[in-house]
């Protein structure tokens, strides 16, 4: 029996812009509780839901003030185990967000290191230290921040001098935590127990790779980013710098492990978010004895080419097959541009971080739907787990039009406007296509404007709708439950070119192929099949460029 996670589809809930329920414009719990019978519907095995804990929200949540408290803007302790109740009714598996690497600066914790000055046991906790050069005022080395600018900021000290710094690889107000302190760990623990005892299923671990610094927290410059491709990973393995995919991790999520271990079966599970290659590293994190899943984001930053994902998924199955794990495929979070967009950029062009009415590139945005349903019928046919993105079952693209003045992403401000960040991946959903806020709640009102675009493509616009996007994620879904694909053993079909992808999957019942065709000309399904779904209709009976089909191959005579 494979264990539940490993075949598991999981849909990621993003609170603030699933659903609305009282009007103020900012997803809830009670939204979400509300609309769980779709993701139900959808078929997918379970959610995680991003942060909802209390935060002055300056990364949407991701900056934690108190990590077992409810938001008021989201609802309250008593709103989440209602979600939690109504989702295990329906057989949903939830999954919570869990940020170890960093506190928001109005958690009790830095508000104490702030009050308590230099050398106290409070500043302990967080990574504190002098400046360099004349009276301290250089920070103490060239780390920068993800999110831009430096990864240090100075505070001024109690008794109102200049003082030290702190560092922070995420905004100035998510300072990074010291784990090496024995109270950050416990505390964690604590918090893991926390949630676990009210019940949820599990937890997306936020940069699951940066909670250890090498010691002493050697100087170090940020290599440019070079392309991932099938002539081979040209990038510096992450663990070369000192913040990122440090040994010491490892023995963090050991812990952790033997701690939802101890609460028998059906098991709890972790999900790292760790952006680590090669993926002989990255595996690591998928020990027997460590994580369950790790998303393969290496596919999700695969160029759209035959040879390149080929290589991606084999090298990716290989390494993780050696640990004893399976693949965990995501096309899409709350984080990058959505599918439908980034894959109407020509083909290899870098990831953008964020696409606006200045961007220099722009999307072909019926050649990036019609690849994003291509590559979801491919990554469902992967055996292992996967992940969606809300709203990526409607074929949503980014807002490619917001206003600069609403963009509410770190990202923007930070890189002085270089990078216009993760906004238009994370704009509120649409229900109904004729109603306001397009049913996302009961007012007007949305944190984000929603694009004109998303009124066609909302849930009651496609559900029933025979070639809707929906519709097809829902078909794929089912397929693959009923031919246990999460499970099946994989082979490639050869003869097919290099152009195309083509797998053949033996399940529970029978054996299936899937084809991908990203070539320029049609190309025959194996001979005697029987089609089951194809991300687009096929033309003269062949699949054309750009789109998938999974079908049922002949039993052998
Ligand atoms: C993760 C989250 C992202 C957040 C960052 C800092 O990458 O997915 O949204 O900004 O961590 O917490
Ligand atoms: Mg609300």
């Amino acid at each position: 029996m494979t264990p539940w996670w490993q075949e598991a589809v999981l849909y990621q809930i993003y609170p603030r812009s699933f659903a609305d329920s009282d009007g103020d414009g900012m997803g809830d719990l009670p939204g979400i509780t509300s609309r769980l019978d779709y993701v139900r519907d959808l078929g997918v095995d379970g959610i995680w839901v991003s942060p909802f804990y209390l935060s002055p929200m300056n990364d949407a949540g991701y900056d934690v003030a108190d990590y077992r408290r409810v938001d008021p803007v989201f609802g309250s302790t008593a709103d989440a185990d209602a979600l939690l109740r109504r989702a295990h009714e329906l057989g949903l598996k939830v999954l919570v967000d869990l940020v170890p690497n960093h506190t928001s600066s109005e958690h009790a914790w830095f508000q104490a290191a702030l009050a308590a000055g230099p050398g106290s046991p409070e500043r302990a906790r967080y990574h504190f230290r002098d400046g360099q050069g004349r009276g301290g005022a250089q920070p103490p080395n060239r780390w920068r921040s993800v999110f831009g600018g430096p990864g240090w900021t100075r505070v001024v000290e109690p008794d109102g001098t200049p003082g030290q710094w702190y560092l922070h690889l995420f905004d100035v107000t998510q300072p990074d935590l010291n784990w090496e302190h024995p109270q950050v760990r416990a505390e964690f623990l604590d918090i893991l127990r926390y949630w676990l005892d009210r019940g949820v299923d599990g937890f997306r671990v936020d940069v699951a790779h940066a909670l250890v610094k090498a010691p002493g927290l050697p100087d170090y410059d940020d290599a440019p980013e070079a392309p991932l491709t099938a002539a081979g990973d040209e990038r510096p393995p992450t663990h070369l710098a000192p913040m990122w995919d440090q040994d010491g991790v490892h023995e963090i999520y050991r812990s952790w492990r033997a701690l939802l271990d101890s609460y028998g079966e059906p098991a709890r599970i972790l999900c790292a978010e760790a952006w680590v290659h090669p993926v002989e590293r990255a595996m690591l994190y998928v020990r027997p004895d460590e994580m369950h899943q790790s998303f393969a984001f290496d596919f999700l930053d695969t160029p759209w080419r035959a040879a390149d994902l080929r290589e991606v998924i084999a090298h990716d199955r290989r390494a993780l097959a050696s640990v004893g794990a399976a693949p965990t495929w995501v096309l899409s979070n709350h984080d990058v541009v959505r599918t439908a967009s980034r894959l109407g950029l020509p083909a290899g062009s870098p990831r953008p971080n964020g696409l606006g009415p200045r961007s220099s590139v722009r999307p072909d945005p019926g050649l990036g739907l019609r690849r994003a349903r291509a590559a979801a019928t491919l990554m469902l046919a992967l055996p292992g787990a996967a992940y969606l993105y809300q709203g990526e079952e409607l074929g949503l693209p980014d807002h490619l039009e917001l206003p600069d003045e609403v963009r509410q992403d770190p990202v923007w401000v930070r890189t002085e406007h270089r990078e216009l960040g993760r906004d238009g991946c994370r704009v509120p959903l649409p229900w109904v296509g004729d109603a306001p806020s397009l049913g996302f709640g009961p007012s007007e009102r949305t944190w984000l404007p929603q694009p004109p675009e998303y009124a066609a493509l909302a849930v009651d616009q496609q559900v029933g709708r025979p070639g809707s996007t929906l519709e097809l994620y829902r078909r794929l879904l089912t397929l693959r439950r009923e031919h246990g694909v999460g499970s099946a053993a994989l082979t490639e079909l050869t003869g097919y070119g290099d152009e195309v992808i083509a797998y053949r999957l033996d399940g529970r019942s029978g054996a299936l192929a899937v084809v991908v065709n990203l070539g320029a000309s049609g190309v025959e399904l194996p001979g005697g099949s029987t089609l089951l779904v194809a991300s687009d209709p096929l033309v003269a009976g062949r699949l054309p460029t750009d789109t998938a089909a999974w079908v049922l191959l002949a039993e052998a005579p």
